[in-house]
């Protein structure tokens, strides 16, 4: 395997190397990163290596500074029938000005978490030759391994591993999913896509519409799941595990282990959000923020490389992704009014989702593209 093989050409600063070579080269190795450290390598290759106008960009509206006074708001879903009140203002404080939160009490049992961290663990860490039959940038695929998705787009690769299962609106043939977590990954996304339209009626409302306006729209129709695994990185401070970005859905509930590592951009501070076991992080996507009309909030988040691993997490996207469909998403007819003229010009989903993954994370939010200037008519 040629990465291996090339062990130290692939690493070092120089700046004029042939980076489509070497990238052509990992990404036919199908052994993601994870083959990297099997292979020992004690420096990161340069295809790794954040870039110093990168850096600089990021210092630029960070400071590269971490708050350790702000806390990431947890909210405890239980006694939900009793105070549903107190949950609603919760969820409208947290996605309004936060755009993430934590949830506790949230109904899926501890065990299933733990059951599903250690299943994708196991499958990341099967021999390469059988992962390898799932690598595939092909896009329609429903179910594939593979490592950083704009591989060919972005400016430095991410220190990750990831297998993406598309589970509907569509039914996944189980067949498709890899056995070592076939079963779990299936009970894991039923759970964790009820929850989410618990979360999206509680969201509904914080907006003064019907509970069911949100899921009416279709917002809970579609799930994919994309279970993440970050090896121990031997030179974390060169690279990143996922770099800034906003996640292109409606909502996202992720499932975090106990490494850490996951940080959000507020108030320009680098904010960790710590592991709490048991809990779930929610955040706000990139398509809630534009029916929201600016409403609720899809934040900016990255997870650190870390020399302690390997970490997994694993992400539900709600979003029907690139399933076909004729409906077009638009800021909501209800939250306009002469003072909140609309923000965003509408969209389809596909066409979203296929800009995002182009343009690969860079940094700048998708939903740049879509602003309209102020002043529009609505
Ligand atoms: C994502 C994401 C964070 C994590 O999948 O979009 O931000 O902790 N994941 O893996
Ligand atoms: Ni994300």
């Amino acid at each position: 395997m040629e990465i291996t093989g090339a062990g130290e050409s692939l690493t070092g600063d120089s700046l004029n190397y042939d980076r489509q070579r070497e990238l052509k080269a990992f990404d036919e190795s199908k052994s993601g990163v994870k083959g990297l450290v099997d292979a020992g390598v004690a420096k990161i290759p340069r295809i790794f290596v954040r870039p110093p106008e990168e850096l600089n960009r990021e210092d630029q509206n960070s400071g590269d500074l971490t708050n350790t006074q702000f806390v990431v708001p947890v909210i405890d879903l239980g006694d939900i029938i009793v105070s549903r009140a107190d949950k609603v203002a919760g969820v409208r404080r947290a996605a309004e000005e936060v755009g993430f939160f934590q949830v506790v009490n949230h109904g899926i049992p501890k065990k299933l978490l733990e059951d599903v961290l250690k299943a994708v663990r196991g499958f990341h860490e099967l021999p390469r030759e059988v992962k390898a039959d799932y690598y595939t940038r092909e896009l329609m695929r429903k179910v594939k391994f593979g490592s950083n998705f704009d591989l060919y787009e972005s400016s430095f690769a991410n220190w990750r591993d990831t297998l993406f299962c598309v589970m509907g609106p569509e039914p996944l043939d189980p067949q498709e999913l890899p056995p070592v977590c076939r079963d779990i990954t299936i009970e894991y996304s039923k759970q964790a896509r009820q929850l989410g339209i618990n979360l999206l009626e509680l969201l509904s409302e914080a907006l003064g519409l019907n509970p069911n306006h949100l899921i009416d729209l279709d917002c809970a129709k579609g799930t994919l799941i994309l279970s993440h695994y970050y090896p121990a990185c031997p030179e974390p401070e060169l690279t990143m595990g996922t770099s800034k970005h906003s996640d292109p859905d409606f909502l996202t509930i992720l499932l975090q282990d106990h490494i850490g590592g996951l940080q959000i951009l507020h108030q320009d501070r680098w904010i960790d959000v710590p592991p709490v076991p048991g809990a779930l992080v929610v955040n706000i996507g990139d398509l809630l923020q534009l029916i929201s009309n600016d409403r609720y909030k899809s934040v900016e988040h990255r997870v650190l490389a870390n020399n302690i691993g390997p970490r997994v997490s694993v992400a539900c996207f709600f979003t029907p992704h690139l399933y076909p469909s004729t409906r077009i998403y638009g800021p909501i007819r209800e939250l306009l009014s002469e003072d909140s003229p609309p923000v965003y010009r509408e969209t389809s989903v596909q066409d979203f989702v296929t800009y995002y993954d182009q343009k690969g994370l860079d940094g700048v939010s998708a939903l740049t593209h879509l602003k309209l200037q102020k002043g529009s008519d609505f």
